[in-house]
């Protein structure tokens, strides 16, 4: 960017902001009246054909024989395809290449595709993929992370990350705990399943319809799959039903399997995972397995700790190494840990292959620490707010104590204030005060109340990903229309962009008009994940905007007289040497002085660097931070509990629209809430998830969500040069509800009078809290 054009930004009116606005998302109205138009709201094309997965029912087992007759003879089959019959590379993993599209020989957990049905429609070809007769001969298979652990079978060797030296500063320790943790994993639940429609094109070509929040990684796994080239493929999302994160590299089956039935038929085929099957085929969050030793002084200051997780990476490798990565990297959390050994292992099991969920690993790093401070303040008779303030990083560089274990310093911690704040408006010591009484005086029914902070860094822990493009046109009539390489999945990424790029030009938000992600305008994307969205697209757009600014002022004041750096956008007006022009009307002279009016816009994040051998170095933008305060009633007969009030606030920086990221916020605090209680993953002795539908795995609904419920932004500024110095919303209020979780803990602490830990496990279902309760009461 030149010098002119940050000029031009310094001079735009006071007055004119179209960031930092509540703007409604730019498809709510869509949204609510089903106008909006997902995958399957495509219109069909004459000849369309339907496909259906043949799964697995073994763990883990070589395939002796596969005999598909029935399969093929059943009503409105057209084809039925096996891997032999891939044009390409079998393989749609996205790091390491483990991950068969189509399992050929052996099994590698029930729910693994083993071939394609292609018929008339999705039911006959659903019913004919049950006709399959396979021999199967059964292998041992692993289903848990703690046997992955014991007979170290790992996707990835397992990583390590030290500072100063755990292991003296425990044997130095006045206190030692140690024990072990067992968080669970979630199902992303999207509310629009996996889906891909694949229409052959000329010359090769193949078009991908896909819900996806990684169209380039589509478009690559496509391409191999088909022994094509990345030009051949094109594949375009308008938008998602929800990812979180499970359409990162998860739709990539989707896609490649309807591209293949595409070629192979010579028709459009769309693939559409009923909610059963995607639940069975496709990874979730991974569940992890905590091994901790911690060493703290007679104030409850953290001196050592050593911690050794295990996850349940699945069959392969997935995105499992960057969770464990982010795990590794999160265990902190907001703490100043001087002297840590933190090790990580992602165990191969016969299940699904783990991926990303909202947090990406980072929930599950960063719940142990509080789960261990947790214990100290019980063990002390402390309240825990007391602990966790006493071992917060330091504000800045001159407070010191602000250097993470991994190397990277936080020089902008306002968790000391956020967290004050927090604690004022929520009455939180009188509330605990009278919870204390209502307690002594109440034989069943049980209150518990928390407060957890949130630290979370920002960007990719992998620097090329780092990066993003745009694409800004504006027509002869003065309308714009905005690419970028960002993907839509209800989260507001797009409305925010639409913001950044009216503010540039000066115009109002109706101007501005997005359309599809797509891999023929903007290349090489990045994955919309790691909450980076806004940050990249919005930086990548802004410079493809400013660009047409330039170029504007330049030909207004050739036109009309004065300074180009004079020339000010604002309101839909040209500010221009003493007269105001509509933004069309300059517009409109331009387009006939042959002014390019679209340009490109590129963007990557400076200042990142990470070594993944030492695990050190700058790998955030910046740091979010966030906290909230839970209040819950539990019923110590029955198991049943409920939040009664939860307030947070939430730093987004200098919010860009401040509407969407309150609705982040509590959609983050809910789904989280979801995770650490009611959402259990079931597997069965052979392997089989048994809660593959609504019916048996429970995410909240709105009857769980608290009356008093307060969830507000905390006024900040990025210190990092971030699109206009906001900060993501994504991911970290995710990690809000840990508040839930230790006020259900808390509840039950106070049934041994709050010496005992409860030695209660995510997610406390009913069942869990019950049996937690059982313990305090036994250890009495
Ligand atoms: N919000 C909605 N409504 N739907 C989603 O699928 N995904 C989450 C979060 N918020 C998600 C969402 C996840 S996992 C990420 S990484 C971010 O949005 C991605 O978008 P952003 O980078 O634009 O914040
Ligand atoms: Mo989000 S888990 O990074 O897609």
């Amino acid at each position: 960017m030149n010098t002119q054009t940050e000029s031009f930004l310094a001079e735009t009116p006071a007055d004119w902001a179209e960031v930092g606005r509540e703007h409604p998302h730019e498809s709510a109205v869509a949204h609510v009246c089903g106008s909006a138009t997902y995958t399957d709201d495509l219109p069909e094309l004459r000849g369309t054909l339907h496909g259906a997965l043949g799964l697995s029912q073994r763990a883990h087992a070589r395939v002796r024989a596969m005999d598909l007759d029935a399969v093929r003879a059943a009503y409105g089959v057209v084809a039925v395809l096996t891997a032999a019959d891939i044009p390409g590379v079998n393989d749609c993993g996205p790091i390491i290449h483990d991950d068969p599209i189509l399992a050929d020989g052996l099994v590698q957990y029930i729910g693994q595709p083993m071939f394609i049905v292609i018929a008339d429609s999705h039911d006959a070809a659903r019913r004919a993929a049950r006709l399959a007769k396979v021999d199967y001969e059964d292998l041992p298979a692993i289903l848990t992370p703690q046997a992955a652990k014991a007979a170290q079978s790992f996707v990835l060797p397992p990583m390590q990350l030290k500072r100063g030296d755990a292991q003296e500063a425990l044997e130095r320790a006045p206190h030692i705990i140690r024990g072990e943790l067992y968080v669970g994993g979630q199902e992303q639940f999207y509310l629009e399943g996996q889906i891909s429609y694949a229409v052959p094109q000329e010359n090769h070509g193949m078009l991908v319809q896909c819900s996806t929040q990684h169209p380039s990684e589509m478009m690559h796994v496509v391409a191999h799959a088909l022994g094509l080239s990345s030009h051949h493929v094109r594949v375009e999302c308008r938008r998602m039903g929800g990812g979180f994160g499970g359409k990162e590299s998860q739709s990539a089956l989707w896609a490649a399997a309807a591209a293949i039935a595409a070629k192979r038929t010579g028709r459009p085929v769309k693939l559409r995972a009923d909610r059963d099957d995607d639940m069975m085929v496709t990874g979730k969050r991974h569940c992890f397995h905590y091994e901790y030793e911690l060493g703290h002084d007679d104030e409850g200051r953290i001196l050592g700790a050593k911690i050794e997780m295990v996850s349940r990476a699945g069959y392969s490798a997935d995105l499992s190494g960057p969770v464990a990565t982010r795990a590794v990297c999160h265990f902190d959390n907001a703490y100043y840990l001087s002297d840590v050994d933190i090790r990580a292992m992602c165990g191969k099991t016969n299940t699904q292959s783990n991926t990303a969920f909202r947090g990406f690993g980072g929930p599950q790093g960063a719940i142990a620490v509080e789960y261990l401070i947790d214990e100290v303040a019980r063990n002390l008779g402390r309240d825990p707010l007391d602990i966790r303030k006493l071992n917060f990083y330091g504000r800045n560089e001159e407070e010191g104590r602000n250097t993470t274990p991994y190397g990277q310093k936080v020089e902008d911690n306002v968790l000391h204030e956020l967290v004050g704040q927090l604690e004022a408006d929520s009455d939180y010591r009188a509330r605990r005060e009278a919870i204390r009484k209502f307690n002594a005086t109440s034989p069943v029914l049980k209150r518990g109340l928390a407060l957890t902070p949130v630290k979370f860094g920002i960007a990719f822990n992998v620097n090329h990903l780092n990066q993003a493009g745009a694409l800004v046109h504006v027509y002869v009539d003065g309308s714009v229309l905005v690419n970028h390489g960002g993907t839509e999945m209800g989260q507001g990424l797009n409305t925010k962009v639409m913001q950044v790029v009216a503010h540039e030009l000066g115009v109002s938000l109706e101007r501005v008009r997005i359309s599809a992600t797509d891999t023929t305008k903007i290349a090489n994307t990045s994955a919309t994940a790691a909450s980076t969205g806004a940050d990249l697209n919005g930086k990548a757009a802004q410079d493809a905007a400013r660009q047409i600014r330039a170029r504007l002022a330049e030909f207004a004041a050739q036109r009309h007289g004065g300074a180009a750096a004079d020339v000010r956008f604002a309101g839909d007006r040209v500010h221009v040497n003493g007269e105001v022009h509509p933004f069309a009307e300059i517009v409109a002279q331009a387009y006939l002085a042959r002014v390019q009016l679209w340009s490109d816009g590129f963007y990557a994040t400076p200042n990142l660097s990470w070594d993944s051998k030492t695990m050190t170095g700058h790998p955030f933008s910046y740091y979010a931070y966030g906290a909230a305060v839970s209040e819950v009633v539990v019923d110590t007969l029955t198991g049943e509990w409920k939040l009664v009030r939860a307030d947070g606030l939430y730093d987004a920086g200098n919010s860009l629209n401040p509407a969407i990221d309150i609705g982040q916020v509590e959609g983050g605090f809910i789904q989280g809430m979801g995770w650490l209680t009611t959402e259990e993953l079931w597997w069965n002795d052979a392997g089989k998830l048994m809660t593959h539908a609504p019916s048996t795995y429970k995410i909240p609904a709105v009857s769980d969500c608290p009356e008093a419920f307060s969830m507000r932004l905390f006024k900040n500024s990025n210190v990092t040069d971030s699109i206009h110095r906001s900060k993501a919303t994504g991911e970290p209020p995710l990690l809000l509800p840990f508040s839930v979780f230790f006020a259900i803990r808390d509840a039950i602490a106070s049934v041994g009078e709050n010496r005992i830990n409860p030695p209660l496990q995510a997610p406390a279902t009913s069942e869990a809290i019950l049996d937690a309760i059982e313990a305090v009461r036994a250890a009495r």
